[in-house]
This record gives structure tokens, C-alpha cells and sequence, in this order.
């Protein structure tokens, strides 16, 4: 392990920085390099982390604070997190890397967030709540673009159908999504599609016609180049986000679908080529193909784009027996722009939290269903409201 003394930043450092020094591992990736200059932005001075001290030292300056360590040395990664507060964790896939992370997290008491999508992440931070809350610490996975806008927009709409039995949740987020992105989606693709359904996780075939479906994502974007690519009546295709994991503990419905919206060419295609494609990425030589393919092509959206680009989260509440539903929508940064935004913003919070609040938690059950609405260019587009089955 390589360990820099804290040096100082050209930047202010807040007063509560000092007391509690937090790091970023993963940080020279794509998103990473994101969180840092948010971070730095908001006068925050982390340290930065990773397995690449080129990278790192490159990246510090001459000015910046970095560790570099690797995940599968425990010792080192031990060593990695001493006098830390907190951990922002970057490095994804995170199947492979937060297991470690976390467990390191929890031997050495330091509060965990990262920016994951993947459901068995979030399970294995819930199965290990007991552990955090005897640490007296936070591990909150999942705080970018999945989950945190669609984990608000559940919290509110349960909170107007407290009764609810199913919740279905959708995002929308136009355009080709970094290198690291695609290639999780290929790591998680041969798990296949899955769904909860009476509070336990079910592994469903996406064909049926149940998902064959179109969701209102709000009015149509107005103007400019999203005019025509954001909102309206949207097909969508059935898939796997955390929300499974994390919209079940902070609502309590037990039924529970994600989409995403794609063209409708990919919606109708998708459930048929899915089960095929989940056997094809099973190979290891397909996996590695597609990952030599993936870091061929850009490492993701541009600046332009990320400054320009919107997304959208659509949430929907029914309680079965009486018919009752509610709906609402969102709309919010561009995703990386958004998960750089939230992540030090739920960083910063975890870190003002008392110990009451520790165990493994999620964005809305923690900060409230409408945190959210305070951050920079999200607001509700179409409020929830109340419908009622005539
Ligand atoms: N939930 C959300 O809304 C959201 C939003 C943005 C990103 N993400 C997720 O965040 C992850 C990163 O995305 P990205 O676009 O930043 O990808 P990226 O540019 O490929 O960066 C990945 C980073 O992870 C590091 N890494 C990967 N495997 C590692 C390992 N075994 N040990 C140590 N470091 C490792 C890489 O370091 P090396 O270069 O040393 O390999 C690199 O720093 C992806 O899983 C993506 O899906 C989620």
C-alpha cells in the first residue's frame, strides 16, 4: 500500500472536512472522476483511492491527497481505510468490489455508500445490517442515478397509498452509458430478469405479456434537442434495477417491477433476445470479447452532453383490492451528472447523521422521500396523485 500524507488542496476545506477525512476508491474511473471534481466543487478535499498509483498520483496533483491499494489484499485495503470516516466507492463492477470493500468497512468502522445498480449488492449489504449497526455505521449502497430518484419517488408515492401492494418504476435516461455501465450490464446479465413479487425476489421470463407495456413518462420535453426524446407515452422493457432491493425496505410493497424505457424496437425485441443473450454472456470468451469491445468505444457521455441531457423516473402505486393507484414523475440532471451531484450529497449527510442511524439504509428511508427536490434541476413534472378505479 502507498499512503500519502494529507497535503493541502487549492481548494477551501469546510470545517467538518478535517474531522472526518473521507475517501473515494475507484477514483480516476469515469463516474469517479466525476465525484471527485463535485466533491472538490463543494470545498470537500477526499482522498483518493484505487489500485493505479500512476493513475492516482497523476490525477492528485501536486496538491492532492491519494492511497492506492488493492481490494483483494485485505491487509492492504485495511490499511487502505485507517482514519477515514467514510467511504464513496466507485469501482464497479460491484459484485466484485463492494463485497470486500464493505467487509473492510465494517472491520474498521467506516461508513460505506457507493453509486451500484446491482441487486445482490444491496442483498448482501442487508444481510450484513445487524453488523453495521453493532459497528455503528452506514452502509448505503446505491446512491446515483439508480437508486436514489426512483427510491424518493416510491417513498413519496407510498406515503399517499400507504396500502399499496404493487409499485412499478421506470427511468428513462437518453443516450449510450459509460464504458463501466455496459460492462456491469454484461456482468449481470446471465442472472436474468428479476422481479419481487409477495416480498421475496423471482427470477421471471421476460416474454411474458405482462411486460409488453407503454408508460406515461410525463408531458413531452418542450424545446431545444430533447424536444420529441424526453416524456410522452414511452415503451418500456423490463429490467432488473436495485430498486427491488432497496424500494421493498423503504416502502414495505411487496410487489415490485422495473423498466426502462428503450425504442420500441428493442422493447418488443428484448424479452425474445434476452434468454439468448443471458446463455451467450454465460461464455467467457463472448464476456471477454464484449469487454474489449466495450473499452473501445468512448469511456462515456460527453461534457456537452451531460451538461445538456435530462432524465426521467416515472413511479406507479396500486393497491389491488380496492383499486386505488398514484402516480408521479421526475425529472432530473443527466445520469452521470445527477450521480456525481447525489452521491456527495448523500455522502455529506450520512456523515451528519448520529448513530441512531446506523445499520444498512437506504437513500429515501434515510433522508426523507422529498431530499431529493432540493438538489440542482430535479423537480417533480408531474406530482403524485391519486387515482381512483371507477
Ligand atoms: N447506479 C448508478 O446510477 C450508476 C451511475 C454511474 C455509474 N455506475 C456504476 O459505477 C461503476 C463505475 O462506472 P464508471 O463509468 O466509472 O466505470 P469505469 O470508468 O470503467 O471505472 C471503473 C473503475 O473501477 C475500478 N475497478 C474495477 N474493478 C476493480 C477492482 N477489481 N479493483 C479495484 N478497482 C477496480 C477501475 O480501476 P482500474 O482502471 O484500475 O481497473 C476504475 O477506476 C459501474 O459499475 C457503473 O455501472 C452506476
Amino acid at each position: 500500500m502507498h499512503t500519502e500524507e494529507p497535503r493541502t488542496l487549492g481548494v477551501p476545506t469546510p470545517p467538518g472536512n478535517q474531522a472526518h477525512p473521507w475517501l473515494i476508491y475507484g477514483a480516476y474511473g469515469f463516474t469517479g472522476r466525476l465525484l471527485v471534481a463535485e466533491a472538490r466543487k463543494r470545498g470537500h478535499a477526499p482522498i483518493l483511492a484505487g489500485r493505479d498509483e500512476g493513475k492516482l498520483r497523476e490525477m492528485a496533483g501536486d496538491a492532492g491527497r491519494y492511497r492506492s491499494f488493492p481490494l483483494d489484499d485485505p491487509r492492504a485495503l485495511r490499511e487502505g481505510l485507517e482514519g477515514v470516516s467514510a467511504v464513496l466507492h466507485a469501482a464497479g463492477p460491484f459484485i466484485q468490489t463492494a463485497p470486500p470493500m464493505m467487509e473492510a468497512c465494517l472491520d474498521q468502522g467506516v461508513h460505506y455508500l457507493d453509486i451500484t445498480g446491482e441487486v445482490p449488492v444491496f442483498e448482501a449489504a442487508f444481510e450484513w445490517d445487524q453488523e453495521a449497526r453493532d459497528r455503528g455505521i452506514v452502509l448505503m449502497p446505491g446512491v446515483g442515478m439508480d437508486v436514489i430518484p426512483t427510491d424518493s419517488l416510491a417513498a413519496m408515492l407510498a406515503e399517499l397509498l400507504p396500502d399499496a401492494t404493487h409499485l412499478e418504476l421506470a427511468l428513462h435516461s437518453p443516450g449510450r452509458p459509460s464504458a463501466g455501465t455496459l460492462q456491469t450490464i454484461v456482468e449481470g446479465l446471465p442472472d436474468g430478469l428479476l422481479v419481487r413479487r409477495e416480498g421475496k425476489l423471482a427470477r421471471v421470463n421476460p416474454g411474458r405479456s405482462e411486460f409488453r407495456r407503454h408508460v406515461e413518462m410525463g408531458p413531452p420535453h418542450p424545446s431545444g434537442p430533447l424536444a420529441g426524446r424526453l416524456g410522452g407515452r414511452r415503451p418500456v422493457a423490463p429490467y432488473t434495477w436495485g430498486d427491488l432491493a432497496t424500494a421493498w425496505r423503504t416502502t414495505g410493497i411487496p410487489n415490485i417491477t422495473c423498466y426502462m424505457v428503450t425504442p420500441r424496437w428493442q422493447a418488443r425485441s428484448l424479452p425474445l433476445l434476452l434468454p439468448i443473450l443471458r446463455r451467450l454472456f454465460r461464455q467467457d470468451l463472448v464476456r471477454r470479447g464484449l469487454r474489449a469491445w466495450i473499452r473501445r468505444g468512448p469511456a462515456g457521455p460527453s461534457a456537452s452532453r451531460r451538461a445538456s441531457g435530462r432524465t426521467r423516473a416515472w413511479g406507479r402505486v396500486e393497491e389491488k383490492e380496492t383499486g386505488a393507484s398514484a402516480e408521479a414523475v421526475l425529472e432530473l440532471p443527466e445520469a452521470y451528472r445527477f450521480t456525481a451531484m447525489a452521491g456527495i450529497r448523500a455522502l455529506e449527510e450520512v456523515l451528519q447523521l448520529d448513530t441512531g442511524a446506523a445499520g444498512t439504509r437506504t437513500p429515501a428511508g434515510t433522508f426523507g422521500a422529498r431530499w431529493i427536490l432540493d438538489l440542482p434541476q430535479v423537480q417533480l413534472i408531474q406530482p403524485p396523485a391519486r387515482r381512483q378505479k371507477p
